[in-house]
């Protein structure tokens, strides 16, 4: 296969070090680079930091510091956050870069070349934290403080000239869009609230500020500084080299595959993003996908709520791959999820270090006493073999679909149930009571192997760390990791080596 497969994560405000919740969209972003790329496509995989506007001019201001050099800082530990992760992005991207200038201010004079921009007035509320505009509906009276509904974030009163794009101009379009490109925005309940705000009238957007200086500045007049989110979509096409359109990564890779992104930030995403785009002549991206959050208690983690789960120190205490795979398949993709110690603990004990971590070391372990350390030859499947080696090749394309559709909850439970049904096989089929009929004693063995081949494929977007020591058993290196092969059941070669490997996952010893 050699499609060409762009996915994004949203780019991070570096306004204080990151959470768990910038973790969980970076670790959800890796798992689909990373299947995509053992389903043989072409994978290019972006995250960065999004370093401009008042928000960040605020912090760095709070700290003593220059814009940048706070940017620089910060910028860094969401870079070695990337690393921590095992993330396996192509690029790391900085508003601050030149590229980026240099893109962003491209994209102005095209719109404001195609007539897109006009210079007015702006009167209204904006909220420094969420760098947005809100109209007076949109906020409420809450302790004396004006702050928007649907964030909880303090307002203020902005009053000030500014540049508009005809955002209204754009509804009608972006209403066929949708209607054209019925998988744009998922999940399916996001996308018809999207609908409904675009149905419910689009007003013009500010898109420069007048008050602060952090920013790109509007290149026809420097008194303005270009609308921080218009600055940070464009991080998208940045990495491509825009505006340079005839360059290899932009003719490869634009549109992007899949903007994944949190529910919070959907609007800009769904709307202001694909309307700029279709001004400026440029086709939208395929896909926008808005994930939800993690909580702590009933209330999305943020830094000004004093509620933030740190994901290096869950990860010192419990490792990396057992974060991952919590976050992947404990929390229902689409909906908001928490993260307790208990539930992960049990992932740990029961997931983890029970069903997989076990099944390889029992199967290796047996195989190493009557088959000295190689694949069994002589075998012959039974019907009880060929049922479950086939519920593999049977599925493949349900899986598949089911990341082409974002569905993980699907993968994730298929992964589940093979893990049971492999542990269920290799107890029923009983090999330690088979040692006189030679030939079903090396079936077994030949067909848990290649279980553990296969579970430990399917687990490696999720916990690839873990994946490639298992397949070490079978000297699998992780550039010869094929999605594919799952669906043969005679990859491993009689008579080869196969290794002994260290215990995957320990158990967490509960003292209750
Ligand atoms: N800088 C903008 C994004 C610009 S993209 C062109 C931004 N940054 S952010 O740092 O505030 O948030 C980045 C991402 O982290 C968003 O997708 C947001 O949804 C996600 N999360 C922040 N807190 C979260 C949780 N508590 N749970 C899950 N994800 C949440 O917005």
């Amino acid at each position: 296969m050699d499609e060409n497969f762009y996915i994004t994560t949203p780019i991070y405000y570096p306004s204080a070090k990151p959470h768990m919740g910038h973790a969980y969209s970076s670790i959800i972003s890796d798992f689909f680079a990373r299947f995509k790329r053992i389903q043989g496509c072409n994978v290019l995989f972006l995250t960065g930091t999004d370093e401009h506007g008042q928000k960040i001019q605020r912090a760095a201001e709070n700290k003593g510091m220059d814009p940048k050099s706070f940017c620089d800082e910060i910028s860094k530990t969401f870079n070695d956050l990337s690393k921590t992760l095992n993330l396996s992005n192509d690029d790391f991207i900085r508003t601050t870069e030149n590229r980026h200038k240099k893109s962003v201010t491209n994209l102005w004079k095209i719109l404001e070349k195609r007539n897109e921009i006009y210079l007015s007035k702006y009167s209204g509320w904006y909220s420094v934290s969420d760098e947005a505009f809100y109209s007076e509906d949109e906020t409420e009276e809450k302790n004396n403080t004006r702050t928007s509904k649907t964030s909880g974030s303090p307002v203020e009163w902005v009053e000030e000239e500014s540049y508009f794009f005809k955002l209204s101009k754009w509804q009608e379009p972006l209403l066929k869009f949708y209607s054209d490109n019925p998988k744009f925005i998922l999940p399916e309940s996001r996308k018809n609230e999207v609908i409904s705000f675009v149905k419910s009238g689009l007003k013009d957007l500010s898109i420069s500020r007048k008050s602060f200086s952090w920013g790109i500045k509007v290149p026809s007049n420097n008194d303005h500084i270009i609308y921080v989110w218009l600055d940070a979509l464009t991080n998208y096409i940045s990495a491509l080299n825009y505006p340079n359109v005839q360059d290899k990564l932009y003719k490869d890779f634009w549109p992007a595959s899949l903007h994944l992104i949190g529910k919070d930030i959907l609007r800009f995403h769904a709307v202001y993003w694909p309307a700029f785009l279709l001004a400026a002549d440029i086709p939208p991206p395929k896909r926008v996908y808005g994930h939800g959050w993690i909580l702590s208690g009933e209330e999305k983690m943020s830094k000004s709520k004093g509620n933030i789960l740190d994901p290096i120190e869950i990860i010192d205490q419990y490792g990396l791959d057992p974060l991952r795979y919590y976050l992947i398949k404990e929390v229902s993709f689409g909906n908001d999820g928490n993260i307790s110690q208990e539930k992960l603990e049990n992932c740990i004990n029961s997931d983890l270090a029970n069903n997989y971590g076990n099944l390889c070391q029992r199967v290796v372990s047996f195989n190493e006493k009557d088959f000295n350390l190689k694949i069994p030859n002589n075998y012959k499947f039974n019907k009880d073999d060929q049922q479950i080696l086939n519920t593999y090749s049977s599925n493949i394309e349900n899986l598949i679909n089911s990341i082409d559709n974002q569905n993980i909850n699907y993968y994730v439970n298929f992964i589940q149930e093979q893990l049971f049904a492999a542990n269920k096989y290799f107890n029923d089929q009983e090999p330690w009571r088979k040692k006189s009929d030679k030939e079903r004693l090396n079936s077994i063995l030949y067909v848990s192997l290649e279980l553990i081949r296969k579970i430990s494929i399917l687990l490696y977007p999720i916990i690839p760390e873990s994946s490639i020591k298992a397949l070490k058993i079978f000297n699998i290196t992780e550039d010869k990791i094929d999605f594919d092969s799952i669906k043969n059941h005679e990859i491993l070669k009689v008579n080869s080596d196969i290794n002994k490997i260290p215990i995957l996952f320990k158990k967490i010893i509960k003292n209750d």
